[in-house]
């Protein structure tokens, strides 16, 4: 089967459902277009585990402050559908503004609650809000049976995972690991608005990560020294630094942990983010769980 390219409800319906008469599997990967590398590693993944590939393409308007870049977002459409042919996807679901949001901007919508509200809540109070509404009508319009999303917006992943489980989506979310240059910057649709100045020190981002990493075995505060002191001392303005545990609560010693850094480089912001092991403390064995 060639790619297919359903714009409207009725044309996404009539490519699913000779799928779903088959019980093939679906799988889902939401995207907003510019694809790269990381998405093509969404789009792999996802393929492991469904038969029939579909990825959405649509730059969410609710999910942008009003000072942000929804008017310059990057758009290449036919380069989209052809890296999607390339990748083995079925069907591209590529809606317009009113098929996604038929009830126009004031229509219902889905709380994220108070994760929503910390780290990238602070700078884009309602950037969440607008992702899990868009997310939630991909969910329900494809009704996919996996959905793939990339660690790279760990927040989005981890409240992506919450709406699933809070209002009982039949889905599986799988989390994807970040893809990276080999200097170490994390692939985002954004660092095409970097030039070659902007880009050497965006790399401050992801070594700030392995400085965190270098340093936790030394507990909380060393990892978040050592990330901030790579970022004081690089050009660019730091959002935030913030180490939690794997679903942004506390961080706990001994155990699996998130390091969490954004900051701007000239007008673009950045996001990047590893896991890490916190050390013990001296003298403790490694089956005790210590607090922070
Ligand atoms: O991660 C993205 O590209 C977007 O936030 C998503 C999940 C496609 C929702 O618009």
């Amino acid at each position: 089967m060639g790619l297919l390219v359903a714009r409207t409800r009725p044309e996404l319906q009539a490519a699913l459902d000779p799928a779903r008469e088959a019980c093939r599997r679906i799988g889902l990967v939401p995207t907003m277009g510019a694809l790269h590398a990381g998405h093509d590693a969404l789009i792999g993944r996802t393929r492991t585990m469904s038969d029939v590939s579909v990825v959405s393409i649509f730059v969410n308007p609710t999910q942008f402050g009003a000072d942000e870049d929804f008017g310059v977002y990057p758009r290449s459409f036919q380069a989209d559908l052809d890296r999607c042919a390339a990748e083995g996807v079925d069907l591209v679901f590529a809606p317009d503004v009113a098929t996604m949001y038929p009830d126009g901007a004031g229509g219902v919508s889905v709380e994220p609650g108070p994760l929503g509200g910390v780290f990238e809540g602070v700078t884009r109070p309602t950037h969440f809000r607008g992702v899990l509404t868009v997310v939630a009508k991909l969910l329900h319009l494809v009704a996919p049976d996996v959905a793939a999303f990339g660690e790279k917006d760990y927040q989005q992943l981890v409240l992506v995972r919450q709406m699933v489980n809070s209002l009982q989506f039949d889905v599986e979310v799988l989390g994807v690991p970040i893809v990276r240059q080999a200097d170490g910057l994390a692939l985002s649709s954004r660092n095409s608005f970097l030039d070659d100045e902007d880009r050497r020190h965006a790399l401050m981002l992801s070594r700030a990560l392995t400085a965190g990493i270098d340093a936790a075995p030394r507990g909380v505060d060393a990892v978040l020294a050592a990330a901030r002191d790579v970022l004081a001392s690089a050009a660019g303005a730091v959002d935030y630094v913030a180490l939690t545990d794997p679903y942004l609560g506390e961080p706990r010693l001994g155990q699996e942990a998130r390091l969490l850094v954004a900051a701007r480089v000239s007008t673009v912001r950045l996001i990047d983010n590893t896991s890490l092991r916190l050390g013990l403390p001296a003298g403790a064995s490694s089956g005790e769980v210590v607090g922070p």
